[in-house]
């Protein structure tokens, strides 16, 4: 492999890619593409340029000193960008804005190439996006503006990286800016993306996984399920889908591909509302199986509305849980994604 794809997440959200040649720092690669990362010496003596690698793998150099990057941090994961090496495509988070380093999030001109309406309740949007398709991590969001409006909403990829076809699934709000737009958006219509954003994505997958998604939180675990899916991931993957009424539930069938496709992959939905003839009802932590939480060695991620993540949060609070990692995204309707 002639070179690496380094995703650089600034503080704010914002991501941009890079390209890292075989052999080269990330520092000189970030520089290539204009993008000024935090950097003094660049001989490995002043820790300015001290970043932390999320996945990947990589050398971190030979010719740095202790002060610069202590032992301890090195097994954090904190790599100086002046030394690192990647052997790898890699992900590294810079405790920086983007604006601080001179580069701005990429936008992307597209048109609608589908408009599906499911159960009058949700919408997915399929777009055609001009080449060269946009990359992202999965689990991530870009801003979509919505025509005439001068607004955009945040909404998450449900189609994996890397394809000039994009899907997002968009939870239909009688009066909502998007919703009312969609119910006449027509094949060829244009719109504009800006993007991507946020730290919710799939980390490198060490071990099990533990899906939950709320509503249309529904979208990133399936762009993480075809990243899964076409790396052959042979890792357990359990998901639970709790939505509030039977009607919210859609892209059932979207799911039940990835039981063929992912020898381990499992799943559960659940309806909250009590007239419901569901087979499991309630919240989804009443129905996270024993033996998906393995001990606490599972990498749990959670994508649904605020009160959902709260209570997943106290419910592991109370139960004693301390899952590996946590990440998770709350979305308000018409406020941008906040993850963690
Ligand atoms: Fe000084 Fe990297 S810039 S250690």
């Amino acid at each position: 492999m002639s070179s690496y794809k380094i995703a650089l997440n600034f503080e704010d959200g914002v991501t941009r890619f890079i390209e890292c040649k075989a052999g080269e720092k990330v520092l000189d690669a970030a520089f290539r593409a204009r993008i000024n990362l935090p950097m003094d010496c660049s001989d490995g003596v002043c820790g300015t340029c001290k970043c932390r690698a999320e996945s990947g793998s990589y050398d971190l150099g030979d010719d740095y000193i202790e002060d610069a990057l202590s032992e301890d941090e090195k097994s954090d994961g904190f790599v100086l960008t002046c030394q690192m090496v990647p052997q790898s495509d890699c992900v590294i988070a810079v405790p920086a804005s983007s604006t601080v380093c001179k580069t701005e999030q990429n936008t992307f001109a597209a048109t609608v190439a589908n408009v599906e309406l499911h159960n009058d309740a949700a919408v997915v949007l399929e777009l055609d996006v001009d080449t060269p398709a946009p990359v992202f991590l999965p689990g991530q969001y870009v801003n979509i503006d919505v025509p005439g409006s001068g607004q955009h909403r945040s909404y998450s990829f449900s189609s994996a990286p890397g394809e000039t076809k994009v899907s997002f699934l968009i939870k239909k709000i009688p009066g909502g800016v998007m919703s009312t737009w969609l119910e006449s958006a027509q094949p060829g219509d244009s719109v504009a993306l800006t993007g991507p954003f946020g730290s919710f994505y799939l980390r490198a997958v060490q071990r099990p996984l533990l899906f939950l998604a709320g509503g249309t939180g529904l979208a990133p675990f399936l762009s993480m399920l075809e990243v899964l899916a076409r790396a052959n991931s042979q890792q357990k993957v359990h998901l639970i889908y709790g939505v509030t009424r039977d009607l919210d539930m859609v892209q059932v069938d979207a799911i039940d591909a990835y039981v063929a496709k992912l020898p381990n992959f499992s799943y559960a939905t659940v309806v909250a509302d009590g007239t419901s003839n569901h087979a499991r009802k309630g919240w989804v932590t009443q129905h996270i199986p024993a033996d998906a939480l393995n001990d606490g060695d599972v990498d749990v991620y959670l994508c649904g509305p605020p009160p959902m993540v709260d209570s997943v949060r106290k419910h592991f609070d109370d139960t004693g849980v301390k899952p590996n990692s946590f990440h998770y995204e709350k979305f308000a309707p018409t406020a941008a994604p906040k993850a963690a």
